[in-house]
């Protein structure tokens, strides 16, 4: 392709869109073109289309070759009445970023998904798990997993009735009583089997509070804690990039800000570390 053609806003937004979708360029290339003009436009080299695709597909011994991987992804939606729910604006990027990740590394990934923003990558299994509950019941089925990520944003709290019909305007106030729901990452980490690495998510606002995270480590019986800040605009829920601090047993790894898709290979690059820890 020419150089003006590649840049040309229509190809780049085309370009954008099966992006957003999931789907992964190889190039092209800058070099010599068609017309022997210089430029960025050529087919990238076969022997790195090759590669790219051997690693994509897991073949070669992907790292999480033989694992079973289980990922949840998104924000639960706990039911008011009919119509309306109590959410988050967890979009499900940085889960979904974790299974793609973990399916190119060979893995069999499962992703439990929550209202997801984005669409879920090919050749994993997706549950949908709209509410705490459901999350729950799926995760609890696939406890005994290689390795299990909770990046799904779960509601701590629902409501304690959920209407069957839409609720009619009456001008009245609307008291809510709100029941915590289960902790779906604490229950596995408390029948958690040997080898097994839990991973879990810590959404906290202004500035990392690493001794709460290294709690929670402990409490939840964790292997790893993703420490992010939501209180942030740039990075955390609903953005393409995080930021985030790896806790776990052997310290603490700072992760500069990057895309989602950067971070989820930097952690399960620890989940592989913890994996061959035993
Ligand atoms: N989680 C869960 N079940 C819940 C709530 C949260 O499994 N009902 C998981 C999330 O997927 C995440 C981690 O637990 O991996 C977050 O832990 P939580 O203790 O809820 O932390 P925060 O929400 O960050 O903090 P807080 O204690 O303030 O709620």
């Amino acid at each position: 392709m020419n150089a003006r053609m590649w840049e040309h806003p229509a190809t780049q937004a085309n370009v954008d869109l099966l992006v957003a979708r999931g789907v992964e360029l190889v190039g092209p290339a800058a070099g010599e073109l068609a017309e022997g003009e210089i430029g960025v436009g050529r087919m990238a080299e076969p022997e790195e289309i090759a590669a790219r695709v051997e690693a994509i597909l897991g073949a070669g011994g992907g790292a999480l070759r033989g694992r079973r991987v289980v990922v949840s992804a998104g924000g639960t939606r706990e039911p008011l009445d009919a119509v309306r729910y109590l959410g988050n604006r967890s979009s499900g990027r940085m889960g979904v970023a974790l299974a793609r990740e973990a399916r190119r590394r060979g893995a069999e990934v499962t992703l439990l998904a929550a209202n997801l923003a984005v669409p879920a990558p090919p050749g994993i299994e997706v549950v949908e798990t709209p509410t705490a509950a459901d999350l729950e019941r799926a995760a609890l089925e696939r406890a005994g997993a290689d390795v299990i990520v909770m990046a799904a944003a779960v509601a701590d709290y629902r409501p304690a009735e959920a209407r069957a019909d839409k609720r009619p305007k009456d001008g009245a106030p609307w008291m809510l009583e709100l029941l915590p729901t289960a902790d779906v990452l604490g229950t596995l980490g408390a029948s958690r089997r040997e080898g097994q690495v839990l991973v879990g998510f810590a959404a906290e606002g202004a500035g990392p509070d690493l001794e709460r995270a290294r709690r929670k480590l402990l409490a939840k019986s964790v292997d790893l804690v993703v420490f992010n800040d939501v209180s942030r605009d740039d990075v955390g829920f609903d953005v393409p990039d995080n930021e985030v601090v790896l806790v776990s047993a052997a310290g603490e790894k700072e992760v500069p800000k990057a895309p989602k898709e950067r971070i989820a290979a930097i952690v399960l690059d620890e989940v592989q570390r913890l994996l061959s820890e035993g």
